[in-house]
């Protein structure tokens, strides 16, 4: 309403300055008062397509908030979804902290066991006493078949053999008595091969012939006492005294 009233105004205003200029200024028109009708009819048509634009832009307007609430809404939307995938990162972040630290705990403890294992010479021991033939040939395996300790089953006393269970530096001893005067010569063989020796020769009464070795063995390898020469080993003395005159093979493990 406003607006008309300008336009009215501004209507009157140019007809009062038409009537004193309007015919040689405008000689299109017929008259002022023509002139003047059209001009307030073309503002009136103005007004009116003022007015519609003014509806246009108001709803344009409307339309344009209601997008913008939209996006509004959305974008708090947008905002709990990325807070929920937040949280869950954190979560599952946390999660790969607990695990991580509960692994690192269980492969510290399997790193303390299988140090404590490897550390650990195993149980090796065996002794055997009393020979099974006291009067053996050359080139003969000494069975010693009275077995006083085994551990880890190594020494056989079927056939006096010592196989090795695991792999390692071993040390044997071994001892056999000659009876009074006689002679004994023997190896400590190992897996086939001399690897030491002990011997009587010459002597009077009763005397051991002792040999010992350390070697290192790998699993499976075999040691035995392997006779090279003797007229006899006495077992003299063995039942009736524990303590005299007893042959015998000894073996440890002392490290892996
Ligand atoms: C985190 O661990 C808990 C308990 O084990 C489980 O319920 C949850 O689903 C885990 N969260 C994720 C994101 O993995
Ligand atoms: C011990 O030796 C005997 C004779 O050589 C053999 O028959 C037996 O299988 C061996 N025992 C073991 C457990 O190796
Ligand atoms: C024992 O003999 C086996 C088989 O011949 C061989 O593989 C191994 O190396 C030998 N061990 C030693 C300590 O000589």
């Amino acid at each position: 309403m406003q607006r008309a009233c300008a336009v009215f105004a501004l209507l009157f205003a140019m007809s009062a300055n038409g009537a004193t200029q309007g015919g040689s200024l405008e000689p299109r028109y017929n008259s002022e008062f023509t002139y003047d009708e059209q001009l307030l009819e073309k503002m009136i048509r103005m007004e009116v397509e003022m007015d519609k634009w003014e509806t246009r832009m108001i709803e344009q307007l409307g339309q344009l908030t209601s997008l913008r609430e939209h996006i509004d809404h959305l974008m708090k939307t947008e905002d709990s979804r990325l807070e929920l995938i937040q949280e869950a990162y954190v979560e599952s972040r946390n999660n790969l902290t607990a695990l991580q630290s509960r692994t690192d705990g269980q492969v510290q403890q399997l790193i303390e066991k299988i140090k404590k294992e490897v550390g650990t010479t195993p149980n090796i021991l065996f002794k055997a006493r009393r020979v099974k033939n006291e009067t053996p040939s050359s080139g003969e395996i000494i069975v010693f078949e009275d077995v006083l300790y085994n551990h880890g089953s190594g020494y056989n006393s079927s056939s006096g053999v010592f196989t090795a269970p695991v792999g390692g530096t071993f040390l044997f001893t071994a001892r056999l008595l000659s009876q009074s005067s006689g002679s004994v010569f023997f190896e400590i063989n190992v897996n086939g091969s001399m690897n030491s020796n002990g011997a009587l020769y010459g002597h009077q009464g009763w005397s051991y012939a002792s040999a010992d070795s350390v070697v290192r063995l790998l699993p499976g390898d075999q040691v035995c006492i392997k006779l090279l020469y003797s007229n006899e080993i006495s077992n003299g003395g063995l039942l009736s005294d524990i303590n005299s005159k007893s042959n015998e093979f000894t073996g440890v493990l002392l490290h892996v």
